[in-house]
C-alpha cells in the first residue's frame, strides 16, 4: 500500500484514511491504495464494518484532472468504486470539506455516507467538458430522483449539507466539533450495534422521466449552455443508462465519457481551470511575502468606489471610504448599505452579519487622516489626472509607512501617478472590473519600480477578495481594454465594408459570447466610446480607421440602453433592443460618403476576422510583455469580458485553430486594411517555427 492510504484497525472498526494533500484528488497512486486497502479489510476477520475518511482540509475533491488527456492507468476509478459497492462488509464514507466529482462517486459506491457539518457535495465535471464517469450518472438518479440528479449535474454546483441530507446523499449529519474519524467511528459503532449490513444504491431501481419533462430539461439546458455537449450528454448518460441494467450503464456512462474526454471542450476547459489557478503563480512572487493588510481605504463612493467597498466588507476586512464633502460621503455609505441588502437579499449574508459591518467595520468620512492606518488604500475617483494629483498628494500626507497606494484608473499613466508620490515603489494599479463586487476579474498592474511585496500584496488581496487576479504591464488598456478596442475596431471594419451591426452582434453570440459588441456598447453607454474616441485622437495615427456613425449617434443624444436608443431601439415591447433602421441609414450614409460599395459577410467570415484581431493584439499583449504569458490574457478575456469558457481563452483556441492559418488569414486582410491588419511580430515568430502560443505557458 502507498503512504498515501493508510489501514488500521480499532476494535472491531477498520479505519481507512486518505492522505492526498492538497485537495486528496484521486490520482493513480490514491486509487491503487485504496484499493489496497478494501482488499486488506476483506481480509481482516477482526473488522466488522470500515471507516473511510480524508486527512486535511477536505474529502476526495474528484479525480486527479491532471491526468486527464494522458493514457488512463489502472486500477480505474469505475472499477474502484464498483469493487467498494461490492464488498461483503459494510462500508461507511465520512465527507467533510468538498466532496466532489470522483470524490462523490467514490462516496455514492459506499455503503453508508456520513457528512460534517458544512460540507458540501457535487458533480461539476461538466463544467470541465466532462460527465460524471465513475457511476454518478447511474448512481445519483437511483439515489435522488432523475430530476434532482440531472440538476446536480448539469448545474455543476455544490450541494449544502442540508440538501445532500434531504436528498438521501447523506445519510446523516455529525455534530459540530468531531474529526471525520471521531463521527465516523461513532456513526459505524451505531451501525454494527444495529446489524447493519451493506447497502448497495446499484441494487435500488432507476427511475423514470417522462418525455415531455425531459424535452423541457432538455430545452432549458440548451438555452443555459450554449454550444456546450458536456451537459446534454450527462443527460444522456444517466437517461438511457436508467433503461439498461446497472452494468450496462455504466459501460454506457463509459463510452460517452471517453468521447467527451477526448472533445477539444474537455481541452478547453481543464486550460481554463489550470490557468486561472496559474495567473497567481508568477517567478517575480516567489519567496516573496505580502505585506499584512485588514484595514482598507477607498477613495470615492462612486459605482466602482462603492463596489471595491462592498467586496472587501464581504471579505471581511476593515473599509473607511473617503469623500469630497459630507454629502456625497453620506450617500456614499447608503450606497454601499443597499448593495450589502441586495447581498442578503440574494443569500449571501445574513441579515445580523450586515449589520455588524455597517457598525463596526464601515465608515464614510472626507478628512484623509482617517487614513493614517490603513494598510491598503485603493483610488477610484474620476479619470482626470489633476484630479488623482490631489488624492495621491493627500494619500502621501496621511497614509502610514508601508502602506501600498493602488489606483483603481482604467487608462491613465500609472507611473506618473506613482510619481505624485514620495514613495513611487508602493504604487500598484488594482483594475476591478464593474460591478466590483460582482465581477471576479483583477488586474493588477505593476510599473516598473513597483516593489515586489507591494506586487504580492495586490495578488493576496485579489485572493481574499475571491478575485482572480491577473498581472498586466504599463500600456493603455493594460490587457483587457487594449484588446478590446482591437476586436471592437475589427467590428467596425465589417460593418463599414456592408455588415450590419446586428449581424456582427448574431456571428460573435453564435460564437459563444453571451453578447455581441454594439450590444455590450449600449449597455455600457455609447457616452463612453464617445468620450474614448476623443480622448485619443490627438494622438491617433492618420491611417486608423475612426466610425464616425457613433459621434453622430452621440449627437442624437443616443446613448444606448439608458436613452432607449443606441444600436438598438429599446421599448417595452423590445426590452433586450430591436435593430434600427435608422442606425443603418447612418452607417449606410457613412459608407456612401467614403465611396464603399457594401459586401456582405457570412457569420463564419464575421468571425473570422473578430478573432484574428483579438488573436493578433492578444500576441502584441503577450510580446510586449504587458501579458505574462498567453494563459494571462485568456483569463482576462475569459472572466472580464464573457469569452466562452469552453473555448478556452482567445489564445487557446488560437492554438486550436493554429497559428500559421490566424497568420495566414490577417495577411490576406491586409489587402483591405494593411495599416489596421499588421501581423503581430510574436505570432509570425512562432508560426515560422511552427510553435503555438501554449509552449509559452510552460514553466
Ligand atoms: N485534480 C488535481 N488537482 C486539483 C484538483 C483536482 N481534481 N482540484 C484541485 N486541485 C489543485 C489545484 O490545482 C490547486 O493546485 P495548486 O495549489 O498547485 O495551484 C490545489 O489543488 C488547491 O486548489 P484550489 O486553489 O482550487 O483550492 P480551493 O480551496 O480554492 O478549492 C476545490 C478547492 C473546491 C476542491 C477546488 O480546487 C475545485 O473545485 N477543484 C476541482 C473539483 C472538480 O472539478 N472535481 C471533479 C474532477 S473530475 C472527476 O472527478 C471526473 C470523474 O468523474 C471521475
Amino acid at each position: 500500500m502507498t503512504a498515501l492510504v493508510r489501514y488500521s484497525r480499532d476494535g472491531e472498526i477498520a479505519e481507512i484514511c486518505l492522505d492526498n494533500p492538497p485537495v486528496n484528488a484521486l490520482g493513480v497512486d490514491l486509487r491503487a491504495g485504496i484499493l489496497d486497502a478494501l482488499e486488506k479489510f476483506t481480509a481482516d476477520d477482526g473488522a466488522r464494518m470500515a471507516v473511510l475518511y480524508a486527512a486535511g482540509r477536505t474529502f476526495v475533491a474528484g479525480a486527479d484532472i491532471r491526468e486527464f488527456g494522458k493514457p488512463p492507468k489502472e486500477p480505474f476509478l469505475p472499477d474502484l468504486v464498483n469493487a467498494l459497492e461490492a464488498l461483503e462488509k459494510p462500508i461507511l464514507c465520512v465527507l467533510h470539506g468538498t466532496a466532489l466529482g470522483g470524490g462523490l462517486e467514490l462516496a455514492l459506491g459506499a455503503h453508508y455516507r456520513l457528512g460534517l457539518p458544512g460540507v458540501k457535495v457535487g458533480l461539476p465535471e461538466t463544467g470541465l467538458g466532462i460527465l460524471p464517469g465513475a457511476g454518478g450518472t447511474q448512481r445519483l438518479p437511483r439515489l435522488a430522483g432523475m430530476e434532482p440528479a440531472l440538476d446536480i449535474m448539469t448545474s455543476a454546483r455544490q450541494v449544502g449539507a442540508q440538501e445532500a441530507l434531504s436528498l438521501g446523499l447523506l445519510d446523516a449529519l455529525a455534530e459540530d466539533g468531531s474529526t471525520p474519524l471521531e463521527a465516523g467511528r461513532a456513526m459505524a459503532m451505531r451501525l454494527i450495534a444495529e446489524g447493519a449490513g451493506p447497502r448497495r444504491i446499484s441494487d435500488l431501481p432507476a427511475p423514470a422521466i417522462t418525455p415531455d419533462k425531459l424535452n423541457e430539461i432538455r430545452a432549458q439546458i440548451r438555452k443555459r449552455f450554449p454550444g456546450q455537449i458536456a451537459q446534454l450528454t450527462a443527460i444522456d448518460a444517466a437517461v438511457e443508462g436508467a433503461a439498461l441494467p446497472f452494468h450496462e450503464g455504466m459501460k454506457h456512462e463509459r463510452k460517452l465519457f471517453q468521447a467527451l474526454m477526448d472533445s477539444p471542450q474537455r481541452a478547453a476547459l481543464i486550460h481554463a481551470f489550470f490557468a486561472e489557478r496559474k495567473v497567481a503563480q508568477l517567478p517575480e512572487l516567489k519567496g516573496i511575502t505580502p505585506r499584512s493588510f485588514e484595514k482598507i481605504g477607498v477613495i470615492g463612493g462612486g459605482r466602482m468606489g462603492g463596489g471595491i467597498a462592498v467586496s472587501a466588507l464581504l471579505a471581511g476586512l476593515d473599509v473607511t471610504l473617503i469623500e469630497r464633502d459630507p454629502g456625497a460621503a453620506e450617500a456614499a455609505r447608503e450606497g454601499v448599505a443597499a448593495t450589502l441588502a441586495e447581498s442578503v437579499k440574494r443569500g449571501k449574508l445574513s441579515d445580523e452579519r450586515r449589520a455588524e459591518i455597517l457598525a463596526q467595520k464601515f465608515r464614510s468620512a472626507t478628512d484623509y487622516a482617517v487614513l493614517a492606518e490603513s494598510d491598503v488604500v485603493i483610488e477610484a475617483v474620476f479619470e482626470d489626472m489633476g484630479i488623482k494629483r490631489e488624492v495621491f498628494e493627500a494619500l502621501d500626507r496621511n497614509c502610514k509607512p508601508g502602506a501600498v497606494l493602488a489606483t483603481n484608473t482604467s487608462y491613465l499613466d500609472i507611473p506618473q501617478i506613482a510619481a505624485i508620490t514620495t514613495r513611487p515603489a508602493d504604487v500598484i494599479g488594482l483594475h476591478f472590473f464593474s460591478p466590483a463586487h460582482v465581477m471576479r476579474l483583477l488586474e493588477i498592474v505593476v510599473p516598473e519600480g513597483a516593489a515586489p511585496e507591494v506586487v504580492a500584496t495586490g495578488f493576496a488581496l485579489g485572493k481574499r477578495l475571491r478575485k482572480v487576479s491577473v498581472r498586466a504591464g504599463v500600456c493603455d488598456g493594460f490587457i483587457g481594454n487594449r484588446i478590446l478596442q482591437v476586436y471592437r475596431a475589427a467590428a467596425d471594419h465589417i460593418v463599414l465594408a456592408g455588415a450590419s451591426p446586428y449581424e456582427v452582434d448574431r456571428a460573435v453570440v453564435g460564437f459563444g459570447f453571451p453578447m455581441g459588441p454594439y450590444a455590450v456598447q449600449d449597455l455600457a453607454g455609447l457616452d463612453i466610446g464617445f468620450m474614448t474616441r476623443q480622448r485619443k485622437a490627438p494622438n491617433r495615427d492618420p491611417r486608423e480607421f475612426v466610425p464616425l456613425w457613433g459621434d453622430v449617434m452621440h449627437a442624437r443624444g443616443w446613448h444606448g440602453r439608458k436613452t432607449g436608443q443606441g444600436y438598438y431601439s429599446y421599448g417595452p415591447e423590445h426590452p433586450r433592443g430591436a435593430p434600427s433602421p435608422e442606425v443603418e441609414a447612418i452607417i449606410a450614409a457613412e459608407r456612401a460618403e467614403r465611396g464603399i460599395q457594401p459586401r456582405s459577410f457570412t457569420p463564419d467570415e464575421i468571425v473570422s476576422r473578430y478573432m484574428a484581431a483579438m488573436v493578433n493584439e492578444s500576441a502584441r499583449v503577450v510580446g510586449e510583455g504587458i501579458a505574462a504569458r498567453p494563459l494571462d490574457v485568456d483569463v482576462t478575456l475569459l472572466h472580464g469580458y464573457g469569452f466562452p469558457r469552453w473555448r478556452g481563452g482567445p489564445m487557446h483556441w488560437a492554438d486550436t485553430q493554429g497559428l500559421s492559418e490566424i497568420l495566414r488569414q490577417i495577411e490576406s486582410f491586409q489587402r483591405e486594411d494593411a495599416y489596421f491588419w499588421q501581423p503581430a511580430p510574436l505570432l509570425q515568430e512562432l508560426a515560422a517555427n511552427g510553435r503555438d502560443f501554449s509552449s509559452l505557458n510552460k514553466g
